[in-house]
């Protein structure tokens, strides 16, 4: 569930919108990163900060995303300010999830403390949280920024991959498939939760690279059915059942989904498991740290050529910039064919 931005556009406009002038002479880049962290954002960190000193920018950090805007929690940043991050996990940067910055004056506050930092450009580096941010934010005071896709739910269009999401389905699989051994051990059928609240992405990845059973998620809502006959038609003499779930609302949680498999089929025998958090840290993947630092690069470069309110993304290995009223407007589906795959091979 997506909660609105304030509009309150009003209020604001005795602020002075920037000419395309003042757009072009963009001196001072803030970088945050802010929601959910994911492995890589640091590469991305390091990348905007190195890109912005090869092409004499100035860089101001700004710790605790856009709570930390609204505070000017502001720092300058340099070339050494992010030796020996890239393999790092979370954010030298921290994160928030900032509800002031959904309130008009908290956007105010964030504004005066951008000019009492004369800084008048930003990067930020989160997920479909952070866009509403930036765009609300970019549109009401003209300022220019540029977004790029950091969240382990892959769910932002515009972009193949988010930066974070391949480290997160490596560490999911990896305990999925200790999972694996001692339901094998035990002839269990384990019901594992993985991360994604408005997306089944994390799910059907690690539910096609574990070898589940089914994959639950919040896009599709017939496979519980599906599941069920599985259970009572299908095959008796598999060893171990791994049945993937996308937290959410929909379908339900592990926990309750466990409980209605316990209730409905008692000989198997059942167990849960929530992954969650492990899924947020840890060494970024070699992928990760690559996307991180070619759209860390980008998004400098999108500045310095004019470009505002859009987010760098990786499309069929190609830079790409998607305005971010699009990027938050559409939610991603999941391929049928991922779904498909699933059910073929859990014969
Ligand atoms: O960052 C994305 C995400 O990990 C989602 O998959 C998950 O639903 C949410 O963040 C959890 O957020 P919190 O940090 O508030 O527990």
């Amino acid at each position: 569930m997506h909660i609105a931005f304030e509009k309150g556009l009003s209020e604001i406009l005795h602020y002075q919108k920037r000419s395309s002038k003042e757009m072009a002479q963009i001196k001072n880049i803030g970088v945050l990163t802010s929601g959910g962290d994911s492995p890589g954002m640091n590469a991305a960190i390091r990348a905007v900060v190195r890109t912005a000193v090869y092409y004499d920018f100035e860089v101001t950090g700004i710790r605790r995303g856009y709570e930390g805007l609204i505070k000017g929690e502001f720092f300058p940043m340099d070339r050494k300010s992010v030796s020996n991050i890239i393999q790092r996990g979370g954010t030298i940067l921290k994160t928030a999830r900032s509800e002031q910055f959904r309130t008009v004056e908290g956007r105010k506050q964030a504004y005066e403390q951008l000019q009492k930092g004369n800084v008048d450009a930003l990067i930020t580096i989160g997920g479909d949280g952070t866009f509403r941010g930036a765009e609300t934010f970019g549109r009401e005071f003209n300022f220019p920024i540029i977004a790029l896709p950091g969240t382990i739910d892959n769910d932002l269009i515009g972009t193949d991959f988010t930066i974070g999401y391949d480290t997160a389905i490596n560490t999911a699989i990896e305990a999925i498939d200790k999972i694996r051994d001692t339901a094998e051990s035990h002839a269990r059928l384990f019901i594992v939760e993985v991360m994604g609240r408005d997306s089944g992405l994390i799910a059907i990845r690690t539910g096609i690279g574990a070898g589940a059973e089914a994959v639950l998620i919040p896009d599709t809502s017939s496979n519980m059915e599906a599941l069920f006959d599985r259970l009572k038609y299908g095959r008796k003499d598999k060893s171990s059942r791994i049945v993937m779930v996308a937290e959410g609302e929909e379908p339900g949680t592990a926990i309750e989904i466990g409980q209605v498999i316990k209730e409905k089929f008692p000989d198997y025998d059942t167990r849960v498991s929530v992954l969650g958090h492990i899924q947020r840290g840890g060494r970024p993947s070699c992928m990760d740290r690559v996307l991180a630092s070619r759209l860390g690069v980008a998004a400098v470069e999108a500045l310095k050529d004019g470009h505002y309110n859009e987010m760098i993304g990786l499309v069929h290995d190609q830079i790409t910039y998607t305005p971010l009223e699009k990027s938050i407007k559409h939610h991603i589906t999941i391929n049928p064919e991922f779904l498909k795959v699933v059910e073929i091979l859990s014969l």
